[in-house]
């Protein structure tokens, strides 16, 4: 995948600034070529060289070939992925062979019983070695695909393993599947390859994010959300959960004879990386040649210990005879291959005691009751509270206090109780009664009938206040620096924070003379409250917790206005007609614009010096900045920066009027240079022709 690399990044520079001076022909071809070297990359390696707006160039410039000359267009072209048609009735198809289980081990005992039990069957010596190839055991859904002429032409669900749904436009959606991939490379025409659909953790959770914050029904976990978006009608439905899929297998291989080819193959090793190698995605964290089972072992149990880490659900590692010709001898039973085996992860279960239920007010006053248990040891983490979430899920597990309860780490994060152990109850337990008023306020709670939560509606609730400051204060939201949790809490108890508008009335003097301060430890969290006033205004949006609206919310809503106070003139159906916004987002912003104190409240922030203006990164249009002396310039930032991300400082120019590029050349303007700046700094230097700043150099430009 790699050869041509130079000759399509140096394209993808001359298409991007406008230099290609070749015909539409060929420009069609290498747009192909580029946008798909691009999305492997992105995709699969997870080592983008472009930048997504740049991508996204490359992507349109295509689209627009492809629409002059529409007799030109490849198969299966990029531009295909998009817009795909829904599946009213998923055919049946036969897999080209069937679609085994696994059979499960469970314990070093299980895995050396495999491994005698192979030596057995193909008549070696217990005391060899044999080696094996052991990956991570997915917990997705299954899915085969079927690429002939190098084009997918097929894919399908496991469904019961000798037959499934046809799943091709929605596979077709899943932008680490390649569209095309060179199997005539090895020979082969047509070509079977099996292996699983998955979501990250960390697109899970994204996922779930933005249906909290469209009032839609949340996702369980990360295996259901997958299996689901296979299956589901719309393609744009699975292109939304951002899932990935990892091939483990080749199950069958034909030339153009129609000759059985499968053993181009020698090892199952081996075969995963050739596959790799043509831009398959392939299981690459986690995946080991072992030379004998006690590697296997060792290997297994590695991987038990450290599976949180790992970036995907995973339930277990599957263990694979590594010698294609070993694996034919000694075939497989109805149900599992006799050559391979899955070694289960141990449920992560334990019991302890429910001790009592405190119930913790949020920052928009719901109430959630926390469960504080007998510490019990879980995985290698001490648990001793858990969420009990709402009413509903204590009355529906009928949880008591004093129960055993059985306890269990959720995709290795979020501790939860399963059940209680009823048959150990002595008869002192006792009923958990959810209180009927704020535990800060007093307030008696009200529960909507859409919500599952009780919630306090004292807007001055001192503690949903405490809450709001500690999350407007935080990373997410204003990120002042230094303004934890617990600085806030003893300013709250002091009485100088009853309101988001005290934060900037602090005064620098008074914080010095607290115990635990100093005269530069008050300076500092000065500087960083001061910072924070000219936070791009999605931040403040963000930070005032107004229901659903997220991060990603905030952003969308500042997109097209001018300053804050805009959303006070908005009507609830200007609001909706945002692309992604709700009506239930919609209906909260709505709301919260209408309340005079609100509104009160962000003027008296204006008048302390917070930014209301989309001036810095909210707007992707700027038009007052066209004497800014970034407006028009093409810039790149290199090395480490200390006082931003650099995708913070790569907004912070766009929004300024610059253009982001990703290489030095005659064409960039200037190079901001990080700590650490390697091979770009010397190139600058060498070209002569371009500026090179300091960060701090930088932030005084953006300042100005
Ligand atoms: S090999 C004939 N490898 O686990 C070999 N399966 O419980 C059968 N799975 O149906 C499949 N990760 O959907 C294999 N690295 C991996 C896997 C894997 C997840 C799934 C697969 C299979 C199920 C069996």
């Amino acid at each position: 995948m790699n050869e041509n690399l130079n000759e399509i990044v140096n394209f993808s520079r001359q298409v991007l600034q406008n230099e290609v001076a070749i015909n539409d022909a060929q420009k069609l071809k290498l747009l192909v070529d580029a946008i798909r070297f691009h999305e492997w990359r992105y995709y699969i390696l997870n080592e983008p060289i472009l930048s997504d707006t740049e991508y996204d160039f490359l992507f349109k410039k295509l689209e627009e070939t492809e629409k002059i000359h529409p007799s030109w267009k490849v198969i299966n072209s990029p531009t295909d992925r998009v817009g795909l048609d829904i599946t009213e009735n998923a055919r049946q198809i036969g897999h080209l062979r069937p679609m085994l289980s696994l059979a499960n081990s469970y314990n070093e005992h299980d895995l050396l019983d495999f491994d005698m039990q192979i030596k057995k069957l193909l008549k070696i010596n217990v005391e060899d070695d044999i080696e094996y190839s052991v990956e991570p055991k997915y917990d997705g859904g299954g899915i085969s695909l079927v690429y002939e002429d190098d084009q997918l032409i097929r894919g399908v669900t496991r469904g019961d393993g000798a037959s499934g749904e046809e799943i091709t436009n929605n596979v077709k959606s899943i932008r680490s599947i390649p569209l095309y991939a060179p199997f005539s490379k090895l020979g082969i025409k047509i070509i079977e390859i099996r292996g699983e659909a998955i979501i990250s953790a960390e697109n899970f959770k994204k996922v779930n994010q933005k249906r909290l914050e469209q009032g839609e029904p949340l996702f369980a976990n990360a295996r259901n959300a997958a299996t689901g978006g296979l299956r589901t009608k719309d393609p744009k439905d699975t292109e939304s959960r951002k899932m990935d899929a990892f091939i483990y297998t080749v199950s069958f291989a034909a030339d153009h004879q129609n000759n059985d080819v499968l053993d181009t193959f020698k090892t199952q090793f081996e075969t995963i990386s050739a596959i790799g190698r043509l831009g398959i995605k392939i299981p690459s964290e986690g995946r080991k040649l072992c030379r004998n089972i006690r590697e296997v072992i060792d290997f297994c149990h590695l991987w038990q210990e450290q599976r949180g880490q790992f970036p995907y659900d995973i339930d277990g590692m599957v263990i694979k005879l590594n010698r294609i010709d070993y694996q034919r001898q000694i075939g497989a039973t109805a149900h599992h291959p006799r050559w391979a085996i899955a070694f289960k992860f141990q449920a992560k279960q334990a019991a302890t005691r429910l001790l009592e239920v405190e119930y913790q007010v949020g920052k928009i006053g719901s109430i959630t009751p926390v469960g504080k248990l007998e510490p019990v040891s879980l995985a290698g983490v001490t648990i001793s509270s858990v969420s009990l979430h709402n009413e509903e899920f204590i009355k529906s597990r009928d949880l008591r206090l004093g129960d055993m309860v059985v306890v269990e780490r959720a995709g290795d994060v979020i501790p939860y109780i399963v059940k209680p152990l009823t048959d150990v109850r002595t008869g002192i337990e006792q009923e958990i009664i959810f209180p009927t008023s704020c535990p800060s306020c007093h307030t008696p709670l009200v529960r909507q009938e859409s919500e599952a939560a009780w919630r306090c509606i004292n807007p001055n609730c001192p503690e949903q206040l405490k809450q709001r400051l500690i999350f407007f204060a935080s990373k997410d939201a204003m990120d002042i620096d230094g303004f934890g949790k617990s600085i806030i809490e003893k300013f709250v108890e002091l009485g100088w924070l009853k309101s988001f508008t005290d934060i900037y009335r602090l005064k620098e003097d008074k914080i010095a003379q607290l115990e635990g301060f100093g005269k530069k430890s008050a300076e500092n969290l000065i500087a960083a409250i001061n910072k924070s006033k000219s936070n791009p205004i999605h931040r403040l949006l963000h930070a005032l917790s107004i229901h659903h609206v997220g991060k990603k919310v905030s952003k969308l809503l500042v997109e097209n206005i001018e300053s804050l106070f805009d959303l006070s003139k908005a009507s609830k159906e200007d609001i909706e007609t945002i692309k992604d916004i709700g009506p239930i987002v919609a209906q909260n912003v709505y709301n919260y614009f209408r309340e005079p104190a609100n509104i009160e409240m962000l003027r008296e922030l204006e008048s302390l010096g917070v930014n209301m203006q989309a001036i810095s990164g909210d707007r992707k249009v700027i038009s007052d900045n066209s004497n800014h002396y970034l407006y028009g310039k093409t810039i790149l930032f290199t090395g480490t920066l200390h006082r931003m991300g650099r995708k913070e400082a790569q907004e912070k120019a766009e929004a300024l009027g610059a253009k982001n590029l990703s290489a030095v050349s005659s064409n960039l303007n200037i190079l901001v240079v990080g700590e650490n700046a390697g091979s770009k700094l010397k190139k600058a230097k060498d070209l002569g022709s371009i500026e090179i700043w300091s960060e701090d150099e930088f932030l005084q430009k953006i300042e100005n």
